[in-house]
């Protein structure tokens, strides 16, 4: 039989024996990744540099080209676009914020900005991206390559750790020791002068910086986005504990809390429990700098190297997270929507270990 018909029998029949997810695979897989761009976006987070170091360097060790998108969104759409070598992640590993900067865009919420991002990125010929961000940077990348069929792999960058489909969030762990850190300190002078402290920690939507520096420093209440927050029962149990003489007390909240942040809870405890000498402290953008933790370096560099061979893989469009201690992967759209949910039992043991 001659060849050619041979060949065209074969294809025939290993087109009928393809499963559609086997053939989808295949599909992306011929679609080589060749040059890749990486980028932080949105709030920076204590670990971002080692996650680029590990993207860059995993990048160059399997043959492809990396440049560095400055600025998140922004740089794409303005083209501020750099090519990445090895050297040019060299010690920063233990450097906090992000060489690449970051910024919140708007304009890539516009077809007109992803457009001009696009044509950019053709530019240079990047037909695969690693963002390192939050979840409204995550949202950009699903719509982007939605838009432009650019394969995009997310990794979840931001100290309020509120992301689906991993158990950490690169900076999280950071932001935690840098508020145990403040809160102790702060004890301390409370405990001079026996006074109670509102401590004010980020999280505009999220509490668990609020909920783990809490329990970490021994709080005697701690106020949650989460959880709807009973004042009445706080209130009462500051007048009972002022009734025993108890007079330092530290109570955390999280910045976005249903009830209101730091102030207004301290405002209210001075009109309702007066015998308590208050103070507040907002501690702010402390919280996302310095040098990144053992767990968040390598966390970062788990997920970065993850990442590339994502790309590689032809794994497409998910989030890179760990998940008992495993790589796991979550589809971008499902790492968006769904948040990490609060245990009731940690709420219990906060009760418990503060009486
Ligand atoms: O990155 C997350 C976060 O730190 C939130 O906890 C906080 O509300 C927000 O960023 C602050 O953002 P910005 O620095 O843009 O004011």
């Amino acid at each position: 039989m001659p060849t050619q018909i041979k060949n065209a029998i074969w294809d025939v029949l290993v087109d009928c024996l393809l499963t559609s997810e086997t053939r989808e695979m295949i599909e992306k897989m011929q679609k080589k990744v060749t040059r890749i761009g990486v980028m932080t976006s949105g709030g920076d987070a204590p670990g971002m540099n080692a996650c680029v170091r590990a993207v860059v360097r995993t990048g160059l060790y399997h043959g492809l080209e990396v440049f560095g998108i400055m600025r998140g969104y922004q740089g794409m759409i303005e083209n501020d676009i750099i090519p990445m070598d090895s050297r040019s992640v060299a010690n920063i590993i233990q450097r906090g914020g992000t060489i690449l900067k970051t910024a919140r865009c708007k304009e890539f919420t516009t077809p007109e900005g992803r457009k001009k991002a696009y044509e950019n990125l053709q530019k240079h010929g990047i037909n695969g991206l690693v963002v390192i961000g939050g979840d409204g940077s995550f949202k950009g990348a699903q719509i982007f390559s939605n838009e432009y069929d650019i394969p995009c792999i997310g990794i979840p960058g931001t100290i309020d750790k509120d992301i689906a489909g991993t158990d950490f969030t690169i900076g999280f762990d950071t932001a935690v020791n840098t508020a145990i850190d403040a809160i102790d300190k702060i004890r301390d002078t409370a405990d001079a002068h026996d006074r109670l402290f509102v401590v004010e920690v980020m999280g505009r939507d999220a509490g668990y910086i609020a909920l783990y520096s809490g329990i970490g420093t021994g709080a005697e209440h701690i106020l949650i986005p989460e959880k709807k927050t009973d004042v009445e029962q706080i209130l009462s149990s500051l007048q009972e504990k002022e009734r025993r003489k108890k007079l330092v007390n530290i109570l955390v909240v999280a910045e976005g809390d249903d009830f209101g942040g730091g102030n207004e809870l301290a405002n209210l405890i001075k009109e309702r429990v007066p015998g308590f000498d208050i103070r507040v402290a907002i501690l702010g953008h402390i919280q996302r700098g310095g040098s990144p933790s053992s767990m968040d370096r390598l966390i970062a560099s788990r997920m970065g190297y993850s990442a590339v061979e994502c790309l590689l893989e032809g794994r497409h469009n998910v989030m890179v997270g760990i998940v008992n201690n495993r790589m796991h992967f979550t589809p971008l759209d499902k790492a968006v929507k769904a948040k990490q949910r609060i245990s009731e039992e940690w709420m219990k043991i906060v009760k418990i270990l503060a009486s």
